[in-house]
C-alpha cells in the first residue's frame, strides 16, 4: 500500500494541524503538553479516551505488559495506554508524516521512556514474532483489504496468551455501489467483511475466545454528532486552519455519518486471544 493513496482519506491531510490545535489550547510550541489536553485532539476513533479504558479493560493490561498498536496514528491510545498503566508500547504508523508528528508529541509528552514508535507496514514491518501481550488496532483493520495475512500477521505477534482488542468497520446490510465507490475514494477502504465471515477468518488464523459486539447504534449517535458539532464551529476552525482543512475535514465526516445513518456500514469491537 502507498502512503500517498491513503491520503485520499481527508482526515490523514495536514495532519500537523494538532499543532495548531495545541497552541488554541494554550499550549506553546516549546511547552511541554500536558497528556489530558493533547487527549482532545489526538484519538482518531469514537469515543476518545473512554474507548481505550474500554480497551485496557478487556485485555487486563498489567504494568510488566508488552503492547502493540497496530495503526497507532497520531499516537494518543499508545500514549495513553502507557501513561494508565505503565505498560511498554510500541506504536506502529504507515504514514511517514503521521508518524514523525507522533513521535514528536510523545517527546513533548515525555512519555518516550514507555512509547516506541516505528513507521511502517503491519503487512511488512519491523514487528517481532511471539512478543506482544496485548495488540489493539483502532479503525486500522478497515485500511487493509489482505485480512488473511492481516490476521496472521498479529497472531503472531502475540505470545501464547496474548490478547487481542479491535474497534473496525463492518458490512453491516449490503453496500450498494455508490457506497463500495465512497468508502474506496473517501475512506481508503475495500472489501470490508460482514461479522459472520470476520469471526472464521479470525479462527482460521488460530484465534480463540472470540468476542464481536455490534457497536452500530451508538457509533451513529457519535459521528453525527461529531459532523454536526464540527459544523457548527465553522468559524473558529477555519481561523485556527483556514477553508481547505476546514473543507475536507467536514467533508469527511458528514461522508461517515451519511454511511451510518443509511445502515448498510457497521463498527464493532473485538476481543480475540492467542491461545
Ligand atoms: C483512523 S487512524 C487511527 C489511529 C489511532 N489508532 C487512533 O485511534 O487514534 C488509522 C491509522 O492506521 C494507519 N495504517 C493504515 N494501514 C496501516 C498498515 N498497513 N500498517 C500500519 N498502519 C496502518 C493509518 O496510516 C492511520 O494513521
Amino acid at each position: 500500500m502507498s502512503d500517498q493513496q491513503i491520503k485520499a482519506m481527508k482526515l490523514y491531510l495536514r495532519v500537523e494541524r494538532v499543532f495548531a490545535q495545541l497552541r488554541d489550547a494554550g499550549v506553546g510550541d516549546d511547552d511541554p503538553i500536558p497528556l489530558e489536553v493533547l487527549c482532545r485532539f489526538d484519538q482518531y476513533h469514537y469515543h476518545g479516551t473512554d474507548a481505550v479504558d474500554e480497551g485496557i479493560a478487556r485485555l487486563a493490561l498489567k504494568p510488566h505488559h508488552r503492547v502493540l498498536e497496530v495503526g497507532s496514528g497520531l499516537g494518543g491510545p499508545a500514549r495513553y495506554i502507557a501513561a494508565r498503566t505503565g505498560c511498554t508500547v510500541t506504536a506502529l504508523e504507515l504514514q511517514p508524516d503521521v508518524h514523525e508528528v507522533a513521535t514528536e508529541l510523545t517527546r513533548r509528552c515525555g512519555l518516550g521512556h514507555l512509547v516506541a514508535h516505528r513507521q511502517g507496514d503491519i503487512l511488512e514491518g519491523p514487528v517481532p514474532a511471539r512478543h506482544f501481550d496485548a495488540l489493539f488496532g483502532w479503525l486500522v483493520f478497515l485500511h487493509i483489504p489482505d485480512r488473511e495475512r492481516l490476521y496472521r500477521r498479529c497472531f503472531e505477534a502475540l505470545r501464547p496468551g496474548g490478547g487481542m482488542y479491535v474497534e473496525d468497520f463492518f458490512e453491516r446490510g449490503a453496500f450498494t455501489a455508490e457506497e463500495r465507490e465512497t468508502l474506496a475514494t473517501g475512506l481508503y477502504s475495500r472489501d470490508l467483511p460482514r461479522l459472520d465471515d470476520l469471526r472464521r477468518d479470525l479462527e482460521r488464523a488460530g484465534f480463540g475466545e472470540i468476542d464481536i459486539e455490534d457497536m452500530s447504534v451508538p457509533w451513529t449517535t457519535f459521528v453525527a454528532e461529531r459532523a454536526r458539532a464540527y459544523r457548527a464551529n465553522r468559524e473558529h476552525e477555519v481561523a485556527l486552519h483556514g477553508e481547505e482543512v476546514f473543507a475536507n475535514l467536514d467533508e469527511f465526516f458528514s461522508t461517515v455519518a451519511r454511511l451510518f445513518r443509511d445502515g448498510n456500514f457497521g463498527g464493532m469491537r473485538l476481543r480475540a486471544r492467542r491461545p
